[in-house]
């Protein structure tokens, strides 16, 4: 019986994939900051370990413990991950520090406290949620972009290096996904009420934009069924663009001159 070790599951694309992943029969060690939050009771292959990412000795403990637990590490799905948005220029240093510390450092540790068990079966795979953000950029989520933009080029470097070890890497890149990523998850670096900032006529329409295409989300249960693909392929694919809005924005990109991209991209967050 394979095992997957997966991060941030209290919520969204992590718990439906913990589903997923048992349902197809698998061990699942679904970690998550407060284990009360899980609701996996009704799955016998599940085991819940608490784990807040940004602590690299918890992160060491549990990768380990699960390891132990289950007798083998196959797939690792770094999904723990949340959003910062608003300006560049009022994000505070802590914030700054907490995104990157959850979003790339936590993924960092992970990784690394997966490695030996995976080198030693010379076999696994290392799957990173990113997001189409980690692809293109939209206004007023610089922060955001740059830890998704910084997972995809570490993604795509491990490639080459684990190679040789028969250990695969993988980044699925969701678009816009019904989850609490938009509410219960998002920071914001400036106040929306905040009327006076030089910035808040940009945050709203970026804002507003964001809310009038929640309708075209795909849910969390259609990505985790990506990442189950992904994680089963048995192929070498690096990338895997998760949800039609995705695919439809990187097609776009790739096919109009850069300058008319951003103007298009300007023209749909309501920006002059
Ligand atoms: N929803 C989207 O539109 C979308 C699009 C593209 C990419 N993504 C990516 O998908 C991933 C999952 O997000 P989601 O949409 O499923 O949102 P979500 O429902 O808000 O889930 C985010 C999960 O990350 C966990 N988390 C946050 N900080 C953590 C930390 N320090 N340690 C451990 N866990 C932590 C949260 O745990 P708590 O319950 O403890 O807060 C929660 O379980 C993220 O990496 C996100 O960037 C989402």
């Amino acid at each position: 019986m394979k095992t997957v070790f997966i991060t941030g599951t209290s919520t969204g694309i992590g718990e439906a994939a913990v589903r997923l992943f048992a349902q197809h029969g698998w061990n699942v060690a679904a970690t998550l900051r407060h284990p009360a939050d899980a609701n996996f009771q009704d799955l016998p292959t599940v085991r819940t370990y608490a784990l807040d990412v940004t602590d690299e000795a918890a992160v060491n403990r549990v990768v380990q413990q699960a390891h132990q637990d289950f007798g083998s590490l196959d797939v690792v799905v770094n999904n723990a991950g949340y959003g910062l948005v608003g300006p560049f220029e009022t994000a505070t240093t802590k914030q700054i520090q907490q995104q990157f510390a959850t979003n790339v450092f936590g993924v960092f540790s992970v990784t690394r406290a997966a490695l030996p068990f995976l080198r030693e079966q010379k076999s696994g795979v290392i799957l990173n949620i990113t997001s189409v953000g980690g692809r293109t950029g939209f206004p007023m989520n610089s922060l955001y972009h740059a830890t998704k933009f910084g997972l995809d080029g570490f993604s795509e470097s491990l490639w080459y290096e684990l190679a040789p070890f028969g250990i695969q890497v993988k980044v699925v890149a969701p678009g816009g996904v019904a989850t609490d990523f938009a509410t219960r998850s998002l920071q914001m670096t400036l106040d929306p009420a905040d009327a006076a900032n030089s910035y808040a006529g940009q945050v709203r329409s970026v804002l507003e934009a964001f809310r009038s295409r929640s309708g075209n989300h795909s849910t969390a249960a259609e990505i985790a069924e990506v990442i189950y693909a992904a994680a089963t392929d048995g192929t070498p694919q690096l990338r895997y663009i998760a949800g039609p809005d995705a695919q439809a924005l990187l097609k776009t990109k790739a096919e109009l001159p850069e300058q008319d991209f951003m103007n298009l991209i300007r023209q749909n967050f309501g920006l002059a």
